[in-house]
Parts: C-alpha cells; structure tokens; sequence
C-alpha cells in the first residue's frame, strides 16, 4: 500500500544514478511534497522467492543509522520473470567513490579515521544480526550532507543462521579484489571475510587504489579461477598489501588496525565489535567523525 501511494505521487521524474550489471539506481523526484528517493531496479531477479530473502534481511535491518534506509519494493511480472524496484532514502553525497574519485590519494587522516569507525560501526552491528554483507567496498556505502557513511547493497548479503542458515554460497560473488583468502580458497563467506574487505576499503581510502594494483576490479569468472589459483600458488602475497609510502597521520595505530582486519587466518581475524573498539580509534567523538566528512561532501556538492 505505501508503494502504492509513493507511485501515486511520483510525479516529478527520475534521473539515472547508476547503471551495474544486476539493476539500476534512478533518483526519484517527488513533487508534492517535495521530496527525493532513490529507486534500485533489479532487472531479471528470476524468481521473486530468490530476491524475497534479501527483502528479509533489509527488514531486520531497520532502521539503523549505519544502514541505509528501505521503505519497500513494487514487483512487475510473475515468478518466473520479474522485475522488483526497491525504494530507499537518497543519500546526497552518493557513494564513496563519487565523493572521493579514483585519480584521489589525499584524504585526511581524520576522515579515512571517521569513516572507518564508521564502517566498521556499521559491520558490528550488522553482525550482530548474523548478517553478513560479502560486497564491503567503497561503491557500497554511501555518504550523507551530514557525514554519516551508510552500508548499502545488501544483494548480496545472507543471514546465517535460523531457518535461513547459509554458511556458504559455494560459488564465488563479491568484488574479486576485497575477498579474503579463506573466501577465494574454500569459497565459503563468513563474517571474517567482511573484516578482510574492509580492510581492503581502508586501504583504499589510503591510497585510492585497489589493494591489487594487478588485478582489475571487476573480473569476470575465468579471471577470478586465475586469482585463486595465483593465491593458491603463492604469486599473489598475502594478506594484505604493503603499507603505503607517504601516509601522513598516526602510522602506527592505522596499520596496527589495517593489519589486523588483514589477519590471515579467520578464526584469529578480530571481530568488528572488537575492532571498533581499536586503539586507532580512541577519542574520536561522534561529532568529529561527522563534522570532519562533512565539510567535504559539501564541497563536493558545491563543485558539481
Ligand atoms: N540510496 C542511494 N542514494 C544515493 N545513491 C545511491 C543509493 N543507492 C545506490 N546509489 C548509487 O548507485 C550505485 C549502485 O547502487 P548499488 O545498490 O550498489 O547497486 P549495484 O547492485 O548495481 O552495485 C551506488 O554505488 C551509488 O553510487
Ligand atoms: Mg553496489
């Protein structure tokens, strides 16, 4: 019903956000009152039981802060064809690789330390639903005008667990340079994985690289087979890359807290909770993680 009543008074167009291999994202403009949503719409999801689970977990989710907001889905066609639009709050400042490009190499120490607590704030508290999301990466949060960085894309998450209980997809998904070697190696998913790719994100956010320079982001599957098989041979070094040259703000607690979301083995890898509480982090107020983000969204927002 509420869909029904956010078709009702869509009115004022859309623009295109994003176009990935599994859906698009438009900006929704309503007109009366005026106000914006974002609309993902997932193009062939097969049968809607497959996207129902998902629908489930963002449900469990909300509403948190550190997770952006769902307000529901439309469905056209049947179950064996469909389309499913998903409805959730538009987040301004975009992703963070809108707000921070490619070609960036000089965030502030204090911004990568605020939206790291953030992440990783966020990671805690999804884990502790036993969701875990399997696509950790910069595209996948996004930023308010406040500074608030959001975990989004949960297409790909599972809740472990329960009737639902999913340890393991038993093929490869995620984006091929954030996986963890346990996930590449034995192509199971598991909380500890999220840690490794946050740690990739950090390590982005130090360098606007990807942590494996050699590897592309996007892989198809025949490249992906050639990544285990160079983990597995040892041609790929892990864990981790090397801590990046030049990297001007508290060296020591960034990479104790870098090399420990790069911990090799799962079991030993720290739990997000734990790593929130990361010396790395200490007196880092709310306030300061938001005020230090902000102002570059808004500067961001002013360019364009
Ligand atoms: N709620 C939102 N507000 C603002 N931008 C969004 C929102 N959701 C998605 N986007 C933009 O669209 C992109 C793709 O969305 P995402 O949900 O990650 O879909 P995909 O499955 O294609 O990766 C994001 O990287 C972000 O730039
Ligand atoms: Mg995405």
């Amino acid at each position: 019903m509420k869909f029904c009543i956010i078709l009702m008074l869509w009115l004022g167009g859309k623009t295109r956000l994003s176009s990935g291999s599994f859906a698009d994202v438009y900006t929704i403009h309503i007109k009366q009152p005026p106000f914006k949503l974002a609309m993902k719409s997932i193009r062939n999801p097969g049968t809607f039981a497959a996207i129902a689970r998902e629908l489930e977990i963002l449900l469990v989710l909300q509403p948190h802060e550190l997770v952006v907001r769902y307000f529901g889905y439309s469905q056209q066609g049947n179950d064996d064809f469909c389309r499913v639009n998903l409805f959730f709050e538009q987040v301004d400042g975009g992703s963070l690789s809108t707000v921070f490009p490619s070609d960036h190499h000089t965030i502030p120490g204090d911004v990568i330390r605020a939206i790291a607590l953030q992440i990783n704030q966020g990671l805690a508290f999804i884990h502790k639903f036993n969701v875990f999301h399997r696509d950790i990466k910069p595209d996948n949060i996004l930023v308010t005008a406040s500074g608030v960085c959001k975990l989004a894309d949960f297409g790909l998450s599972k809740q472990v667990g329960g009737s639902r209980s999913q340890t393991h997809s038993g093929f490869l998904i995620g984006t091929t340079v954030y996986l963890s070697p346990e996930a590449i190696q034995t192509q199971r998913y598991s909380k500890s994985s999220d840690i490794w790719a946050m740690g990739c994100t950090f390590q982005w956010l130090l360098t606007g690289q990807n942590p494996y320079r050699t590897i592309s982001r996007d892989m198809n599957m025949g490249d992906t087979l050639k990544q285990i098989e160079a983990v597995k041979t040892g041609q790929i070094h892990l864990p981790g890359p090397p801590w990046p040259e030049n990297i001007d703000f508290p060296p020591s607690q960034a990479e104790s807290y870098r090399n420990a979301c790069f911990t090799l083995n799962p079991i030993d890898r720290p739990k997000a909770g734990q790593l929130a509480e990361h010396q790395y982090f200490a007196q880092l107020s709310l306030e300061d993680q938001r005020s230090a983000l902000k102002a570059i969204v808004a500067s961001q927002t002013r360019e364009t």
